[in-house]
């Protein structure tokens, strides 16, 4: 089998002393949504930040389409085309809701329009209260914020820690409907949530994790019928 287009492999290490991954694995095909589930503390977010760059690791490594890059700094990774949106402070609340498009594209040195328009047709609000301080919009607006700067570094990953934290049913299913349009157009989706039904729905690829290791992987739909993770994990 080919190697998956992005691949933590083996993820072992932590803050500290301590490891928090202990041989964990997460991956994602091309175009594809992979969703990480799991307790608090289990280390989704950890996994993540390992992932991106953001921790060292003691033991295993990253592949992005076949090239080692668990050496590279989280901005070289941006480089490659990999896109991270944190589970906190994942935009700048005191700028503008185009100004923190803008900073998404600071490593892009062509012309960033036509990207704008892409996110500003993907979540038409932003356009509309594109002149507003982004600190101002809704806890649903601010996440299409957080996913639109992303998405202005043209990446070919999408990382998000819980996208639809906060929010309510109905803007959790609209922006999981965004989430698979950008799917659609060909990047890779690798996202944490605590939704962990609506969201095993829409996965090709589901991860449950358990104290930084894998307990279950298989696709969405296959885990949302394993008896055993409904019980634990799905609330039955
Ligand atoms: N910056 C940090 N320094 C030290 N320990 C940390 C740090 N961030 C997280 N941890 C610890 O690592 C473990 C895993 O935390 P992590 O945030 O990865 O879990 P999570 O699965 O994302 O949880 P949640 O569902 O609450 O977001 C926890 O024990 C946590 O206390
Ligand atoms: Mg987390």
């Amino acid at each position: 089998m080919a190697e998956p287009f992005l691949i933590g492999e083996s993820m072992t290490g932590g803050y500290g002393a301590a490891d928090i991954l202990h041989g964990c694995t997460l991956a994602v095909e091309k175009g594809q949504i992979a969703v990480i589930v799991g307790p608090n503390g289990a280390g989704k977010s950890t996994a993540m930040k390992a992932v991106f760059g953001m921790l060292r690791l003691r033991a295993g490594h990253v592949k992005l389409e076949g090239e080692d890059i668990t050496a590279l700094t989280p901005q070289a990774r941006v480089a490659k085309g990999m896109a991270f949106v944190p589970q906190t402070h994942n935009i700048f609340t005191s700028m503008t809701v185009e100004e923190n498009l803008e900073m998404g594209a600071f490593l892009r040195r062509d012309d960033i329009r036509g990207t704008m328009e892409q996110v500003y047709e993907l979540f038409p609000i932003l356009k509309d209260k594109r002149r507003q301080a982004a600190g101002e919009l809704s806890g649903g607006q601010r996440q299409q914020v957080a996913v639109g700067r992303a998405l202005m570094t043209q990446p070919k990953v999408l990382m998000l820690d819980e996208p639809t934290a906060g929010v309510s049913p109905i803007v959790m299913d609209e922006l999981f409907d965004r989430i698979i349009e950008v799917a659609r157009t060909g990047i890779s989706i690798l996202m944490v949530e605590q939704n962990a039904r609506q969201a095993l729905m829409i996965a090709d690829k589901g991860y449950v994790l358990v104290q930084g290791a894998n307990r279950f992987t298989d696709t969405g739909p296959a885990l949302m019928a394993d008896p055993e993770v409904r019980r634990s994990f799905l609330g039955g």
